[in-house]
């Protein structure tokens, strides 16, 4: 371990300089340039200056599976504060900071995602694709350092939309509503930039991660979020080059629109798979690329293989007839075919003969691809709110 100081301040903090990775010292100074560990400062700053008063923590959300959510509120502004449950760095003595990581090679793996985390949520944010950035850093916490990222209070996420709030009314409806139609459209915008303007592939797509402001109907947003560098990897070396994008956005579009179907029972974007106009057919005739893609050809610049197979595998488990877990193709088959249907019943009524591959369920929470993680010390709020949880 080399300083990246030159000179020796006890003051001062020095960051870790990883052999192999170039400039690794300098690029952590990046990510924590000071030492932050009042979370409600980080908080205050994140408002206004007339709005630091009366800023009120309303509600904690549990639901996610990497971070813990808060929700702050001062005058009409409302706030996410998404605090991250594992730790990417540590503070040595001296104030000398580090990577975490069992070795070398995980150290950098953990260095290279953290970049490429603050990289996507900064310029998705400047793209207008996630709901408005306020701040991104880390907060020390017992010698630790937590991601955290605050960002603008959206009315609800899609799952939450379709399964208790106002989009349960459309399903009851048995067609898609104009609101529908809406959503899909700026989702698959969404998607299509994700690949063209930001050279990235998000695979862990699902309602769950997309934000919507609905209380206006003509004023329907929708953005995305959990744009972290684990599951949303730079394929930039493919995506400004080749024709490939093309496939590529398709892909999470088809994959976007499994999830509604499988977890909603309402796939709002079947209608641009199943009727017959210059998109519909493009995908069907071009059926084979995109299996071959989802399932063998894509490699990231590193020569890893996507996870696109990997992703459908976590959330979907499709089975074949005999209960074994069924082969790509005929999983990349499934989801492809699910794309075309609205719901279950409109599959089955077109299909009343079906029989062969099978969803036996999916879990709904991915683990974080780093294995050394710490888990964040309570802080004295975060007791507090779990006492006045239980006391309820
Ligand atoms: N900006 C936001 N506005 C409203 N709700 C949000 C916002 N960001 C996150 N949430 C809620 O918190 C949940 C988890 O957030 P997310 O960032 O996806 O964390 P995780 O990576 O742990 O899944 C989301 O599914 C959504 O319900
Ligand atoms: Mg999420």
């Amino acid at each position: 371990m080399s300083r990246f100081d030159t000179e020796f301040d006890f003051k001062d903090i020095t960051y870790e300089n990883i052999p192999g990775i170039l400039n690794s010292g300098a690029e952590l100074q990046k990510l924590i340039p000071s030492i932050q560990n009042d979370i409600n400062t980080i908080v205050k700053e994140s408002f206004p200056h007339e709005l630091r008063k009366n800023i009120k923590l309303i509600r904690r959300i549990t639901k996610g599976g990497n971070n813990d959510i808060y929700i702050y509120k001062s005058g009409d502004l409302t706030v996410v504060v998404r605090l991250s449950k594992y730790a990417s760095f540590q503070i040595e003595s001296f104030n000398h900071i580090t990577v975490l990581g069992k070795n070398k090679n995980e150290k950098i793996n953990n260095l290279k995602e953290a970049i490429q985390s603050k990289s996507n949520w900064e310029r998705a944010n400047s793209l207008g694709y996630t709901p408005m950035l306020y701040n991104y850093g880390y907060l020390e916490n017992n010698g630790h350092f937590y991601n955290y990222i605050i960002c603008e209070k959206m009315e609800s996420d899609l799952s939450d939309y379709y399964e208790t709030g106002p989009g349960k009314d459309s399903k009851s409806s048995g067609k898609l509503s104009i609101t529908d139609h809406k959503i899909a459209r700026q989702l698959v915008d969404l998607l299509y930039a994700t690949t063209n303007n930001l050279g990235l592939i998000c695979f862990d797509i699902k309602p769950a991660n997309c934000m919507i402001n609905y209380s206006d109907p003509n004023n329907i947003v929708v953005k995305l979020i959990d744009w972290d560098g684990d599951w949303c990897q730079d394929y930039s070396y493919i995506t400004s080059k080749s024709d490939l994008k093309y496939f590529i956005s398709i892909l999470s579009v088809i994959v976007m629109a499994a999830h509604f179907y499988v977890f909603l029972d309402w796939n709002i974007f079947y209608t641009y798979f199943s009727e017959p106009d210059s998109y519909g057919n493009f995908v069907k005739d071009n059926k084979i690329s995109l299996q071959n893609l989802f399932c063998d050809n894509l490699t990231d610049s590193q020569g890893n293989k996507s996870k696109f197979d990997f992703f459908q595998k976590h959330y979907f488990q499709i089975m074949d007839s005999d209960d074994n877990p069924a082969t790509c193709e005929d999983a990349f088959n499934l989801t492809f075919t699910r794309a075309h249907y609205l719901n279950r019943a409109t599959k089955r009524q077109a299909n009343p003969q079906l029989v062969g591959v099978t969803r036996v369920g999916g879990r709904k929470k991915i683990k974080k691809s780093k294995k050394r993680k710490t888990n964040r010390k309570k802080t004295n709020r975060r007791k507090k709110n779990k006492k006045r949880k239980t006391k309820k």
